[in-house]
């Protein structure tokens, strides 16, 4: 590129030839991390106007879609910039992360601004989440900072194997070389505690800008190289993924007709060839492969990062979210192990709790215990956490309903490193980072039962179901449920009925009324009535049951259709009236804490199955109601 103008134009003109000019230089992710004042806007402003192209937007955005993307000349206003970008990160707080694109006649890069404060902590692990390298930004006059140790412990953790520590104003203290050397010895100590053994120091002026494009005389004692070409050359790991043993998370299974049936997705590690023996995860079934293909036909061989379809040699079951590995070194397979968490959500995580956990192409619910400890992010220690509130770091054992693929975040970032979802809102609440699997999920198997469900169902003549009473304390959940199983019995039925108060005097008599506690509550009450649908009953639970996230849980446990949610739905006024045990009036009094729909909160059911409005309608008149929808008869006609 000779000049920004002819940049400008061949952009404007044609963003494909421009990308292609650049096609062959390889591409650097970096991240940017400091406190406040460090200068990072300032380093950012360097390297962007030193390197006479600037660019702004993301470059996924813009490899993704060849839109048009704002440019700007070489002659823009140095100090004009930093302001600019400044303001930018600091509005874009809310974006999370903004992504700036420059590059040089060796390479391209993309780094990602993050801002600094302790509270965006999952800001920094987004923009890290995809970097090559760390530039932790150090105030010459400062020293390292609480902020330094934290992001270099993000920036560890998050498996970025570059750090650089770039030593900043170093005009502001005479470009000292005792100062800079007791600062680089300083970090080295902190560094080698939280595992980091290996970064390269440099000392700048991102506002001079000395030792960023070429070695500056103010400090003839660095002996090293100027910035940007000590980021031109840093070695990136590209064929890294490649040592490791083939895996291939499956997107999706491509069978246009009977005659082709192929496995497409993007390999994660290693390399696969025509006839090589793999094994399809978590069922652990083998084959062979026959046929490699994409889009512009078949290869003998893929690597990881390329996208491919596979066929094989035999008909074996895979689908999406399958992972297929080599045969002989395949990934893991299990539905319990220990993460390291990263929480994001402005709600705090709720143990015990359903989320889905998404880990490449697979999807699965999952419930994380609650944590085994808490990473004081600035000072390294280990503190006791019953839950991680926003920007928590911790470590905790997850459970999932069915097994998953993965391995070791430090041994693979892509079947390593997994998200979680909120059921109900479908947001990320947290990033998480497998440690390992536990053994007791590799000893514990499924026992096979010959008798069925199915088979226990038949021989009671009827089709199993749960009849999910939820609503207020008070509402009449046990009242109409009691008089539904009558009901049910007079026909016939085969039945059960799980009622709270009778339920938290046994198996549920270590359990209270915290959140934590209701969903253990409803977990074990879940499982219960399953394993008795499993027996063919008709089972009714009279629970508050007060979270929706844990009555989908439920139902997401039982056959399509099994489970019907039936919201007793009695105005809080009404149940207090009634207060049938005198508690509200407790609750009200300060005597009983955490009652539900006074200092407790109750979740309504957006769309129950059946909803019973109690002010308008008998008890009596309601178990009939339900009856009907159940078993499809009025039991009076009978
Ligand atoms: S749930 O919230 O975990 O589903 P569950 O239905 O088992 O509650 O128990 C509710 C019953 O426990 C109420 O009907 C009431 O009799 C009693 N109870 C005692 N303390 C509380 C409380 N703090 N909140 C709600 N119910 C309570």
């Amino acid at each position: 590129m000779s000049s920004a103008y002819e940049t400008d134009a061949l952009i404007a003109e044609n963003i494909d030839a421009y990308l292609e000019t650049h096609q062959h230089k390889s591409l650097l992710r970096f991240i940017t991390c400091g406190s406040v004042d460090d200068g990072k806007s300032t380093l950012i402003g360097r390297l962007l106007y030193d390197s006479k192209m600037i660019f702004e937007d993301q470059l996924a955005a813009l490899e993704a879609d060849s839109k048009r993307v704002g440019t700007q000349g070489q002659d823009i206003d140095f100090a004009l910039l930093v302001d600019g970008l400044a303001a930018e990160r600091e509005q874009g707080i809310t974006i999370d992360v903004a992504y700036r694109f420059f590059a040089t006649e060796k390479r391209k890069f993309i780094v990602a601004d993050t801002p600094g404060h302790e509270q965006y902590t999952r800001n920094m692990v987004t923009g890290a989440s995809t970097a090559d390298l760390a530039i932790i930004l150090i105030d010459a006059r400062k020293g390292v900072l609480t902020q330094t140790r934290r992001h270099s412990y993000l920036a560890h953790l998050i498996g970025i194997k570059n750090i650089f520590l770039a030593v900043n104003k170093m005009d502001l203290v005479g470009y000292d070389v005792l100062r800079y050397d007791h600062i680089v010895e300083d970090y080295r100590c902190f560094a080698r505690e939280i595992g980091i053994t290996d970064f390269t120091a440099i000392p700048i002026s991102g506002f001079k800008g000395d030792n960023i494009t070429t070695l500056s005389p103010n400090m003839s004692w660095y002996k090293g190289k100027p910035l940007i070409e000590l980021l031109e050359s840093v070695e990136l790991d590209v064929t890294g993924d490649q040592q490791k043993p083939f895996s291939l998370p499956v997107q999706w299974v491509n069978r246009p007709n009977l005659d082709f049936r192929g496995f497409a997705g993007q390999i994660a590690s290693g390399v696969v060839k025509k006839g090589d023996a793999v094994r399809v995860l978590p069922s652990g079934k083998t084959s062979s492969v026959s046929r490699i293909v994409t889009m512009d036909g078949d290869l003998d061989e893929a690597v990881a990062g390329q996208s491919v379809t596979l066929c094989f040699t035999d008909e074996v079951d895979c689908s999406r979210g399958d992972v297929i590995a080599a045969a002989e070194n395949p990934p893991q397979a299990a539905d319990q192990f220990e993460a390291n968490l990263v929480w994001m959500a402005d709600e705090a995580l709720t143990p015990g709790r359903a989320y889905w956990l998404k880990l490449g192409t697979q999807m699965v619910s999952a419930t994380v215990q609650p944590p085994k400890y808490q990473v004081n992010v600035n000072t390294m220690e280990h503190l006791a956490a019953k839950t991680l509130e926003l920007n928590a770091i911790g470590v905790a054992e997850v459970t999932c309903d069915r097994q998953i693929v993965f391995e070791p975040y430090a041994e693979n970032r892509t079947l390593g490193g997994f998200i979680l979802i909120d059921k109900i809102d479908n947001t990320t609440v947290a990033a998480g980072m497998m440690n390992f699997s536990l053994r007791r999920a590799q000893n514990v198997h499924w026992q096979a039962i010959d008798i069925s469900r199915e088979a226990h169902a038949q021989q009671k003549g009827q089709s199993p179901k749960l009849l999910w009473f939820t609503g207020l304390s008070g509402s009449g959940k046990s009242t109409i449920a009691n008089l539904v199983e009558k009901k049910l019995f007079t026909l016939g039925r085969h039945s059960f009925l799980l009622d709270g108060d009778n339920v938290r005097h046994g198996l549920n008599k270590d359990l209270g009324f915290t959140d934590t506690d209701r969903i253990e509550n409803i977990r074990r009450v879940g499982e219960v009535a399953k394993l008795m649908t499993d027996a063919g009953l008709i089972v009714l639970t009279a629970f508050i049951s007060p979270f929706r996230a844990e009555r989908e849980m439920v139902r997401a446990m039982l056959p399509e259709g099994e489970f019907l949610e039936i919201f007793i739905d009695t105005p809080l006024e009404e149940a207090e009236l009634r207060d049938v045990k005198g508690l509200y009036k407790k609750a009200r009094s300060g005597a009983l804490k955490n009652f539900t729909g006074i200092d407790s909160p109750y979740e309504a059911p957006s769309q129950p199955d059946i909803r019973i409005d109690t002010t308008k309608i008998t008890p009596e008149a309601a178990a009939e109601l339900i009856v009907q929808r159940v078993i499809g008869v009025w039991s009076h006609d009978l």
